[in-house]
């Protein structure tokens, strides 16, 4: 009794779980899972080329479906013929038993269970949930837990239970200001799989562009895109892509404003008669709707009655943002309306368009959304508002009783940190004090990706991988807030990335060696591995002439990352360094990288000699260059014990300063850890760099 009782104690310690930090933070696991448990000691599974998924309800062609895009996957990171990996109609002796109690909704739903727990261990893993939706979110938990191993392809034991915190996980892609062909969209609904996102938000329509083929009002896309529209046939692929990956497709036509491309085609839409040429500067425009005449809303019901029937989504966004009036304050038979219907403002004749408009969206079967300016009691309780503006409109709305959803923080094309758009929480600040009960109407939020300044080729790299950051804040609890360890994970995410061709990483050097005219880009590399664009809207502050819908972004601003990682990850090698934490060949790492800067010019200046785009960024590669000699000094000074001189220390702090000005909408990153360096050496306490105002407006 007493041996079988200790052998009773031995097993249980033996597969007894543990959350130790140590062993689950080598998983790669973006965005982290609610609740994670590694099996101490035990062996991971292999994934062998007889690995085979074995389906409980086989019956179910949205779970088959998923599980071949998994098989899929699954050869592209691992590197397997496309004949490896079976799928198996009953769970057997499968590796990988998957279990999915219900089919999900044809048409995805806000709200459906996503929840899956995923056990794995040496001889198989169990992956089951309620919905075939939570298995596509476990199927992508397995697959970001591949690893090559000593022994090969594999996947560590675990026990993972997991759901998402909000429902509403989204991704925002203007197509409007910037055509973007079928694969880019595609590439990206794979990346948001990848992290788990669930909206696809696409803006559809903008002064610059109408993208949909509208077979009832042809002179939309005819007139109004350039010839650069998505097909019907078109947008019913992306949508039925984006299903299989339990994603849901929403379509912005924004309206009464940012709708100048409609008008080209249909002038008779306007507040001012036309004739009406597509936008190609970027801003906020003077055309708008006329709200008062029937033929707009006559011409709105149609066309959102095609619409509702190629958008499959129980939502309908309707933009409704910065609509500044103007052409109603000129149209005098608009404010005679206006008087008539004791309509006081803009914002009243606004709120009147929207009345109508969200009873046509419901009338066509829809829930009517739109950005923060739409929010008027008038409205029924049943609409989304979609904040741009910040968590207090957020809780405005929801203390009324309007379901919301939060993109303030989240544009990645102000070009934030990771860090930045992490820390920023649906719950937090102006949404701090809501009840319960008023929490319950903020749905989540959405990254959103302007493009102005995004081509096919680079936006990517402004998606990804930051967005991950801002997918883990909307999936993951509350309180997974680690810095270090998010950076940690979306680093190696950024590479995962790459196996569904997704373009962030592959198109960087491509783009360099196009600007050095196909001579070894190298130096420009150097440059540019360590430089940012300007922040928020200081680029178009900086411009040196007024940027159009028709200027080329082939410069080293459209290549540079929105945050730069080799930048960051010297910050951190300095901060380090500086406050003892001194490991071997720390130093030496600091000073070979000061060295390569300090040198760089030289070679640059070769490649500027025959490239204007390369000129353009000189004056931050010779800043570069006496930041390296001056970081070199310093570390000098402090390994010699010796403090800095107060005349050298005055005339480094002011290199550091002329560094972080803005050149070419540039930022040179490590100006900030240099600038550390020289005051280390003087015996003064480092500190943080501040950027210059006119590189973050
Ligand atoms: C917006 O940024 N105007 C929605």
């Amino acid at each position: 009794m007493r041996v079988l009782y200790i052998v009773v104690i031995i097993v249980a310690l033996a597969v007894s779980l543990t959350t130790d930090a140590e062993e689950t933070s080598s998983l790669h696991l973006m965005p982290w899972p609610a609740s994670v448990k590694t099996t101490a000691s035990s062996q991971p599974l292999l994934i062998q080329t007889s690995f085979t998924v074995g389906l409980h309800n086989a019956s179910d062609p949205t779970l088959r479906r998923a599980v071949e895009i998994f098989l899929t996957d699954l050869r592209r990171h691992t590197g397997s013929l496309p004949l490896d990996f079976n799928i198996s109609n009953d769970s057997g002796d499968a590796q990988l038993k998957v279990k999915s109690e219900h089919p999900s909704k044809p048409v995805q739903e806000l709200g459906e269970d996503e929840s899956y727990t995923l056990e794995v261990t040496s001889t198989g893993g169990e992956l089951s949930a309620p919905t075939t939706l939570g298995v596509m979110r476990g199927l992508q938990t397995f697959l970001q837990m591949v690893e090559i191993t000593p022994q090969g392809f594999a996947v560590p034991s675990v026990v993972i239970q997991d759901k998402p915190r909000f429902p509403w996980r989204g991704l925002m892609i203007d197509s409007g200001r910037h055509f973007m062909p079928v694969e880019v969209i595609k590439r990206n609904l794979d990346g948001m799989a990848a992290v788990k996102m669930n909206v696809f938000h696409w803006h559809l329509s903008e002064n610059q562009g109408f993208r949909v083929e509208s077979k009832r009002f042809p002179k939309l896309q005819e007139m109004g895109s350039d010839g650069l529209f998505y097909t019907q046939e078109q947008v019913r692929d992306v949508i039925a892509y984006a299903h299989e990956r339990g994603i849901r497709v929403i379509p912005e036509f924004d309206m009464p404003g940012h709708s100048t491309a409609w008008f080209v085609g249909y002038p008779d839409l306007a507040s001012a008669p036309g004739p009406y040429t597509i936008e190609r500067k970027w801003g906020v425009f003077d055309p708008a709707m006329d709200p008062t005449r029937e033929s707009t809303y006559k011409f709105l019901d149609e066309f959102i009655g095609e619409m509702a029937k190629l958008f499959p989504d129980q939502f309908f966004h309707i933009g409704g943002d910065e609509v500044n009036g103007k052409q109603w304050e000129a149209n005098p038979k608009i404010q005679q309306f206006m008087r008539a219907h004791s309509l006081k403002n803009n914002a009243d004749l606004q709120a009147y368009f929207n009345t109508r408009v969200q009873k046509i969206v419901a009338k066509h079967g829809k829930t009517m959304e739109g950005w923060d300016e739409i929010l008027r009691p008038d409205l029924p309780k049943t609409i989304v508002i979609q904040s741009w503006r910040g968590q207090k409109s957020l809780a405005d709305a929801a203390r009324q009783g309007y379901r919301g959803l939060l993109s303030s923080g989240y544009y990645l094309d102000l070009m934030g940190t990771a860090a930045s758009h992490y820390a920023v929480d649906p719950f937090a600040d102006g949404a701090a004090n809501l009840s319960d009960e008023e929490k319950q109407k903020i749905l989540g939020g959405e990254a959103c990706m302007w493009a102005e300044y995004v081509s096919p080729e680079n936006i990517d790299s402004r998606i990804w991988p930051r967005a991950a950051a801002i997918a883990e804040r909307l999936w993951s609890p509350q309180d997974v807030t680690d810095v270090n360890s998010m950076y940690a994970r979306m680093d190696h995410t950024s590479q995962w990335l790459d196996a569904y061709g997704l373009t962030h990483n592959t198109n960087y050097v491509p783009m360099l060696e196009r600007m050095t005219g196909g001579s070894d880009a190298a130096a420009l590399r150097t440059l540019a591995d360590i430089v940012e664009p300007v922040k928020g809207y200081a680029r178009e502050q900086l411009a040196a002439s007024e940027p159009t819908s028709l200027t080329p972004l082939n410069r080293v601003i459209d290549a540079a990352r929105p945050e730069s990682a080799t930048a960051r990850q010297f910050g951190e090698l300095v901060n380090n360094f500086l406050a003892g934490q001194i490991k071997p060949g720390m130093e030496l790492q600091i000073r070979s990288t000061l060295i390569s800067w300090r040198d760089n010019e030289l070679q640059l200046s070769a490649s500027a000699q025959s490239s204007s785009i390369v000129q353009e960024v000189m004056p931050l590669s010779h800043d570069l260059s006496a930041l390296g000699t001056a970081g070199l000094q310093a570390v000098d000074y402090l390994d010699r014990g010796q403090k800095a001189p107060d005349g050298w220390k005055a005339e480094q702090l002011a290199v550091a300063q002329r560094a972080i000005q803005p050149r070419a909408q540039l930022l040179l990153m490590v100006a900030g850890p240099v600038q550390k360096l020289i005051q280390a050496s003087a015996g003064e306490k480092p500190t943080d760099l501040v950027l210059p105002k006119n590189a973050s407006d």
